[in-house]
């Protein structure tokens, strides 16, 4: 039982991290525009959410497919937890260029070299796409730990 507890905890409070780094993200990212010095903080929010993101998958896929929860048939056989995996699904794929695009910025700071953030306005509205799944998945997700499902899956 302490084992589910624990995983529970770090599952939500992966979420009390990265809700706040996305959107952190987002505001420093509109303010690269006009302030060059907001690369940091957008490395800094990119490093919670990145973080957030390991601890969502580590203990989701624990609690999933452990003996912690209710067991992978109960989640496979769940529309709502499909419909979940749905939408970070589309989460991850809009941050593949946002990743490439931060690790490439990373590696150019360290080297002093120029970077290039004229994208940061197109980077910031990929963004903010990202901060709604994130808030749209845990009304999936307590819906699916609750067994209700969408009736158009039925
Ligand atoms: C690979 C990714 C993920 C997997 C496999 C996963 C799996 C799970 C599982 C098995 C539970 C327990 C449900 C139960 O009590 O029966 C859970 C709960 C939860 N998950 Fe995830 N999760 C993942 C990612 C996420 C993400 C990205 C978020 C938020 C953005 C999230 C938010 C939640 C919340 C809020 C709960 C608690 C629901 C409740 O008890 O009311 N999960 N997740």
């Amino acid at each position: 039982m302490l084992g589910a507890a624990l995983l529970s905890t770090f599952h939500l409070l992966a979420l009390a991290v990265g809700l706040p780094g996305v959107v952190m993200r987002g505001r420093a990212l509109r303010r690269l525009a006009t302030d060059p010095s907001a690369v940091d903080d957008v490395l800094f929010a990119d490093n919670l959410w990145g973080l957030a993101a390991l601890a969502w998958i580590g203990t989701g896929l624990a609690r999933m497919l452990g003996d912690f929860e209710k067991g992978p048939g109960f989640y496979l056989s769940s529309d709502s937890f499909l419909v979940k995996l749905g939408l970070l699904g589309v989460a991850m794929t809009l941050e593949l260029w946002p990743m490439v695009t931060f690790i490439r910025w990373r590696v150019k700071k360290a080297k002093g070299q120029p970077l290039d953030t004229s994208k940061a306005r197109a980077l910031a509205t990929v963004n903010s796409v990202e901060v709604g799944l994130t808030v749209a998945i845990p009304f999936v997700a307590s819906m699916m730990a609750r067994g209700i499902g969408f009736t158009w899956f039925a």
